[in-house]
C-alpha cells in the first residue's frame, strides 16, 4: 500500500518539522457531526490529479484461489507542481512464498484520464471504471514479465471514513497545509490473469481496492503505518492505521471496516493494530512484528454492536522493502540525517481465523491476511 513513499521521498529534501501538537491534525471522522462512514458513489471515485505536490494511488489487492497474493498499483506523483511521474507496479507472491515473488515497476508515459476522471490510461496501461461504477478493469502490457488483465467487481458497497475520508494537517483547520485521503472497496470479486515469462497465473479470487491521496510529504504525515486486508468466504475486514510524528502529537488515526456479501457490516474510525511479538531487525533496529492482533468495532445500521478480532503469528515474512534503497543516494543522505527517517515496509500473507461477534452471535472463519507494517521514523 505504501510504495508511493518510494516515489514521494524522491521529491523531498527532508527537513524536520517543529512540534505543532495534536491540534495541528484534524483526523478523519472526528469533525463535529461526522457520520462514522460514507458510502461511496461513482463521483467519489474520480482521480483528483492535483497540480501541486502530492501522491495519488490506486491499488488493487488480490487473494487468488490459486494461493497467489497480488498487488497492482498506479502511482501518480506530482512534484512541486512542476513535473508528474507515473509508475505502474505489479507484485505477486507465490503460494506459501514457495519461490521469489514477481516484481515489476515501470514508469509510464503519455498518461491521461477520461473526461470524467474515472478511468486512467497511459501507453500500455489502462484502468477503466465501468459505466455504473461497480468494476475496474486493470490492463497492463508495459512489461513482458507481467502482462496484467484483471477485473475487480465490487460485491459490497465502498466507503470512506467520516464524511470525506480525509485527515487534514495544519494549525488552521480552514486552511490545511497537508492532507491524507483514503477510500476503499473492501470486498470485490477478482477475475483474470497475469501472464509471466513462465506462464499464466490465474488471478480469480477475492479482491480489495484502495484509492489514496496524500497531499503531504510522507515522512511528515506518518511515522508508522499498519495496513490489513483480510479476506475470508463471508468477511472482508480491512484496517489502516497510522501514527503521526511528534510534530503532530504522535496522533493515531484509524480507518476500518468489515464487509459481507452485498453490505458493509461496520465501517468507521474504530479499532486498531498491535504487534504482540516482535524481533529486532539488526539491519535497522526496527521491532519487526512476528505476531499481531487487529481489532474492529462498530454498530450495524440496525444498532447491533459488532466487534471482531484477528490475532496470531504472521508466519513467514514475504518481503522487507527498504524504501530508501530505491531512492537516489544523495536524497537518502539528506532525508536520513535531517529527519531520522529510515522507512522499511514488512509484508506478510498468512492464514488466520477472524472472530466476529455481532450482537449475541459469534462466528469464526479462516481466511487470508495480507498485512504491512511500515516504520518510517
Ligand atoms: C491548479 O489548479 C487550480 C484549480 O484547477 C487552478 O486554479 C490553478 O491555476 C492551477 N495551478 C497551476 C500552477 O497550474
Ligand atoms: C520489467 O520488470 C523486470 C523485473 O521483473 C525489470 O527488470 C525490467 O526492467 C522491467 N522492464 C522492462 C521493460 O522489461
Ligand atoms: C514484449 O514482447 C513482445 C513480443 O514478443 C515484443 O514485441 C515487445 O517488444 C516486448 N516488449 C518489451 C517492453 O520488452
Ligand atoms: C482480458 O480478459 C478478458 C476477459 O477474460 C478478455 O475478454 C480479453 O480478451 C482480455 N484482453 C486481453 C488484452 O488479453
Amino acid at each position: 500500500m505504501f510504495s508511493w513513499a518510494k516515489s514521494a521521498l524522491s521529491a523531498v529534501a527532508g527537513t524536520e518539522e517543529p512540534i505543532y501538537g495534536p491540534e495541528a491534525i484534524q483526523p478523519v471522522g472526528k469533525n463535529a457531526g461526522d457520520p462514522s462512514f460514507t458510502e461511496l458513489t461513482k463521483e467519489d471515485l474520480k482521480w483528483q490529479a492535483l497540480n501541486y505536490t502530492n501522491v495519488e494511488t490506486q491499488t488493487f489487492y488480490v487473494n487468488a484461489d490459486s494461493g497467489h497474493t497480488g498487488i497492482f498499483q498506479v502511482i501518480y506523483n506530482n512534484i512541486f507542481g512542476a513535473r508528474t511521474t507515473v509508475q505502474f507496479n505489479t507484485k505477486i507472491f507465490y503460494p506459501n512464498n514457495e519461490k521469489p515473488f514477481l516484481w515489476s515497476s515501470d514508469p509510464l508515459s503519455n498518461h491521461g484520464f477520461d473526461e470524467g476522471h474515472f478511468s486512467f490510461h497511459a501507453d500500455g496501461v489502462s484502468i477503466q471504471l465501468n459505466e455504473d461504477g461497480s468494476a475496474y478493469t486493470v490492463k497492463a502490457a508495459v512489461n513482458n514479465s507481467s502482462l496484467v488483465n484483471v477485473t475487480f467487481t465490487r460485491t459490497a458497497p465502498g466507503f470512506q471514513a467520516g464524511k470525506t475520508g480525509t485527515s487534514n494537517y495544519g494549525t488552521n483547520p480552514k486552511e490545511p497545509w497537508g492532507s491524507m485521503h483514503h477510500h476503499f472497496w473492501p470486498r470485490c470479486k477478482a477475475e483474470g490473469s497475469v501472464i509471466t515469462r513462465e506462464g499464466e497465473i490465474k488471478i480469480d479470487g477475492q479482491g480489495m481496492f484502495s484509492h489514496a491521496l496524500q497531499g503531504m510529504k510522507p515522512h511528515h504525515a506518518a511515522a508508522r503505518w499498519n495496513f490489513v486486508n483480510f479476506q475470508s468466504p463471508s468477511y472482508s475486514a480491512i484496517l489502516m492505521e497510522f501514527k503521526t510524528p511528534p510534530s503532530y502529537g504522535s496522533t493515531t488515526v484509524c480507518v476500518s471496516g468489515i464487509a459481507t456479501d452485498g453490505k458493509l457490516l461496520i465501517a468507521g474510525i474504530n479499532g486498531g493494530a498491535k504487534h504482540t511479538e516482535t524481533k529486532q531487525d539488526t539491519d535497522n533496529d526496527w521491532p519487526e512484528p512476528t505476531s499481531a492482533s487487529y481489532h474492529w468495532e462498530g454498530k450495524t445500521d440496525d444498532g447491533k454492536e459488532v466487534t471482531a478480532e484477528l490475532a496470531g503469528s504472521l508466519g513467514t515474512k514475504y518481503d522487507r522493502v527498504d524504501v530508501m534503497a530505491e531512492v537516489p543516494g544523495f536524497i537518502k543522505t539528506i532525508v536520513a540525517s535531517a529527519a531520522g527517517t529510515k522507512p522499511y515496509i514488512y509484508q506478510f500473507a498468512s492464514k488466520l481465523t477472524i472472530k466476529v461477534k455481532a450482537g449475541d452471535e459469534i462466528k469464526e472463519e479462516e481466511g487470508v491476511l495480507f498485512t504491512e507494517a511500515t516504520f518510517i521514523s
